[in-house]
This record gives C-alpha cells, structure tokens and sequence, in this order.
C-alpha cells in the first residue's frame, strides 16, 4: 500500500461522525463500525461486528495457531463532540491536510488515526509475510468516549474468545515528535451528575426572591465546597488511598522535556495553578483531582430575565490515581454534596460511568518487549517512560477480567489538541505508527 492509500483509509474513516454521546448519531456509529469491519476484512483478517445495547463493537483476528503468542489490540472508533463548531478552522468531518503534512479533523488522533496505523501495520504485515507472526485479536468499540458502559459485559461474556496474554493499545501519548513513549500509568475516573430543585417552575424573582431558596446559588455553593482555599479536594476521606508519588518517578519526570512553561503554552491559560508541594505534571499524572465539568440553570439567553430557576445541575468528575476506588470515591462525594446541601431544596447525585486508575512495571517482560519495539521505530532516542492524566477506563477491566497487561504505545503529540477544537494528527505519525505496529507485533512474537 502506498502512503496516499493509507490517506484515503484515514480520511474514509474521519469522515464519518461518529460521536458516541450523540443519540441523533447512531446510524453513523454503525456506519463507521461496518466501515471498519470491512477495512480489517480486505486486510487479510476475519472481522465481525457485535450489536450491543449500545454501539457495536468490532472484532477481528488472523488463524490463531497454537503455542503463538497472542495479543489483544484495542482501540476505539467513537469521537468526543465538536462543539464550539465555530472554533474550528475547517469542518470536523471533512478531514483538512494541511502544512507540514498536518492532518485536521475530529478524531484524527483520538483514536481513529492511532487505531487505523494498527490495523494498517497489520495489513502491511499480511500483505509482506502472508500472516502475522503471532496471533491477533482485534477489538475496536464505539463507547470509549462516554465511558465503555457495554464492554467490560462484552468481555465477560466472550472471555474465551478473547484470551490473550497481553493488550496493546495506541490511545495516549507522545511525549514529543520522533520519541518513542511508553505509557505506564493512567489515572481512573469516576463521574457524577447534582441535580438541586427547588420551585415547581421557573418562579418571578421580584414576587418570590427572598423567600425560597435559589437552586442556582445552591449548587454554586455546593459545587465550591469540593475544594479549600488551597485548591485541594476537600472531601473527607478522598486521599486516603492515595499511593504517594516513588521518588524515582518524580526524579525521571523532573528530567522530561514537558516543563511547567511547555504546559503553560498547552492550555493558553494565564498561569498554572498547580496543588502545593507537586509540579504541574505531577499534578496531572500522579495526583488525584475533583473537577466540574459542567454547570447550568436558570437563563441563558440574550438581556436578563429576572427567574429563581426551578433547578440547576452539575456534572463532575473525579481522576483517580492508583488504589482510590471508584465506587468508594463516588460515595464520598455523595456523602459530602449531601452534608452540605441546606434545606429548602432537593439533592439528587447520579452515580456515571467510572474506571480505576492504571499502573505497569516497565520492567516487566512485554514493557520491554514494547520498548525494543518503540526504539526501533523512533531510532536516535530511547523511548520516554510516562504516567498520564487521561483514562481509559476498559484497561483496568483487562487486568481483572481478561488477566492480562496493557502496553499503552500512544501516538499523540502534546499539541494534538484531541477533545478541543481543530484536533490534529500529522502524516509523519501515522506512517510511523503503521511501522512501530508492524515491529511491535514481531517483537511480541519473540
Ligand atoms: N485517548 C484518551 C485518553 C488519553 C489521552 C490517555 C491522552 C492518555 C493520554 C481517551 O480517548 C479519553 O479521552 N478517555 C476519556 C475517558 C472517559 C470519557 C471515561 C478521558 O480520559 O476523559
Ligand atoms: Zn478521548
């Protein structure tokens, strides 16, 4: 195949919108599974698309041979939502190639063009050798993006189909361009949604302002209780589980080239505001958070309109480091909006979706089997080992139900932009990504 052919799969696949979280998306999420389905079918492997309550999970693995080994490569073709369309500088979905071979579209990096240099590192392989050098599971679903609520049942149930003796997964990062990164650490999640009622209806605030409670001004309260003056999460109990960060870990992260300045530039905020005692990067890969990720009620249109809302709701939540829990975390926070909830209104917390944090000995035998792999696909540097912020949630559901480690050999850039506008990948990854995979595989097979 040659790199335009690689381009037009990649495109083919950007360009259907396949945002789970979107009901009105449906049909398009089972577009891009038989979309995908076919891709692995005409590269040489047997596919198969599973309906689930939700959306489709894929399948496909090349003869599986006995006394190979075998790897299970996970990836998702589901993407986060576009929104603020007006921030983007071409449309979402009709991928833009632009200078310096730079791809933009939603899910460029995550995770189409990440799962897509898999399946072509694969395809590649076929097409050079006439098999794999050692048996391949391939499983691809459209729920990662709000949480993997069907798959871990997917696994329970196709346990046996599935065994493996270790995952592999491109869907986090790269610590810089032409470095070879190996993710041994991901925080978990777990997330909530508060609901605060008061009125029956939108009530006049002149006729009644003064004698009910506000929902709004409830919840903001509610929602600023979560954390002290100094930015720590404030409830009781969060931290008991926290594992504290190995001094050898703060040691190797203090040498990285992702300073706090190089942070700063990500986010264009103003400045860092990083908790107490720890770097901004610590912050993000090796301590836990409580964060509001939505907020609304009351009006929101153009000029004023003087209403006590009937309610006001938040979303939240919370990245988890290794040992907290999600379920337990989950009923502290409860306990505590439910504590400092005053009367006069009504507090409903809904539990979402959750997943535990993540940790790998990179020592371990296939870490290092992943790291051959990644220095001979980025040659001149020795692959970067790192923790990171992000969750995927399904990994720590690999170790408990499937038994087995995860190798996460991500190809995002720290300007990919992925959940932001004008998402990004670049030509120059993805090639690399299809060859890293084409190695990888071989030096799993060893
Ligand atoms: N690919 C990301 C996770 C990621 C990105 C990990 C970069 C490490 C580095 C994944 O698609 C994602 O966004 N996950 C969600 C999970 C959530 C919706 C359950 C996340 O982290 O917010
Ligand atoms: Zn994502």
């Amino acid at each position: 195949m040659t790199r335009q052919q690689h381009l037009d799969d990649l495109f083919a696949f950007l360009r259907i919108p396949s945002i789970s979280t979107d009901s009105a998306r449906r049909d398009d999420l089972q577009r891009c599974a038989s979309w995908l389905a076919e891709k692995f079918t005409v590269s040489g492997l047997r596919a198969k698309l599973h309906q689930t309550p939700g959306h489709p999970v894929v399948t496909a693995r090349n003869r599986h041979r006995a006394g190979r080994r075998t790897v299970l490569i996970y990836g998702h073709y589901d993407v986060q939502p576009v929104d603020p369309l007006t921030l983007w500088r071409s449309d979402p979905f009709e991928p833009a190639l632009g200078a310096g071979g730079v791809i933009t579209a939603r899910g460029a990096t995550d995770n189409k063009g990440q799962i897509l240099a898999h399946l072509l590192g694969a395809a590649e392989s076929i097409a050079a050798d006439g098999d794999l050098p050692l048996n391949v599971i391939f499983l691809v679903e459209g729920e990662e993006e709000i949480g993997s609520p069907h798959l871990a049942e997917f696994l329970r149930a196709h346990r046996a189909d599935l065994a493996c003796d270790v995952v592999a997964i491109s869907d986090t990062g790269m610590i810089e361009p032409g470095r070879g990164t190996l993710t041994y650490g991901l925080r978990g999640i777990a997330c909530l949604e508060v609901t605060v009622s008061g009125p029956d209806k939108d009530l006049h605030s002149g006729l009644f302002g003064g004698a009910v409670a506000n929902p709004l001004t409830v919840i903001a309260r509610l929602v600023a209780t979560l954390h002290d003056a100094g930015g720590r999460v404030a409830i009781s109990g969060f931290y008991d589980d926290v594992a504290p960060l190995a001094q050898w870990e703060r040691d190797a992260w203090s040498k990285l080239p992702l300073t706090d300045t190089g942070l700063l530039k990500l986010t264009g905020a103003p400045a860092l505001a990083p908790e107490q005692g720890y770097t901004a990067l610590e912050c993000t890969w090796g301590r836990p958070t409580a964060e509001l990720n939505g907020l609304h009620g009351g009006y929101q249109g153009e000029g004023s309109k003087t209403v006590i809302p009937a309610d006001a709701h938040a979303k939240l939540s919370f990245r988890l480091v290794p040992d907290q829990q999600p379920g337990k975390i989950l009923s502290l926070a409860a306990a505590h909006l439910r504590k400092h909830c005053p009367s006069g209104v009504t507090l409903t917390v809904t539990p979402g979706h959750s997943g535990a944090a993540y940790l790998l000995d990179p020592a371990a035998p296939f870490a290092q089997a992943a790291r051959r792999a990644l220095t001979l696909a980025f040659p001149g540097k020795a692959p970067a080992l790192v923790r990171e912020g992000g969750s995927i949630p399904i990994v720590s559901d690999f170790k408990k139900i499937l038994g087995v480690d995860t190798l996460l050999l991500g190809l995002a850039l720290p300007d990919a932009r992925i959940h932001s506008p004008n998402e990004t990948f670049t030509v120059e990854n993805f090639e690399a990504g299809i060859r890293l995979n084409q190695i990888l595989l071989r030096e799993l097979a060893r």
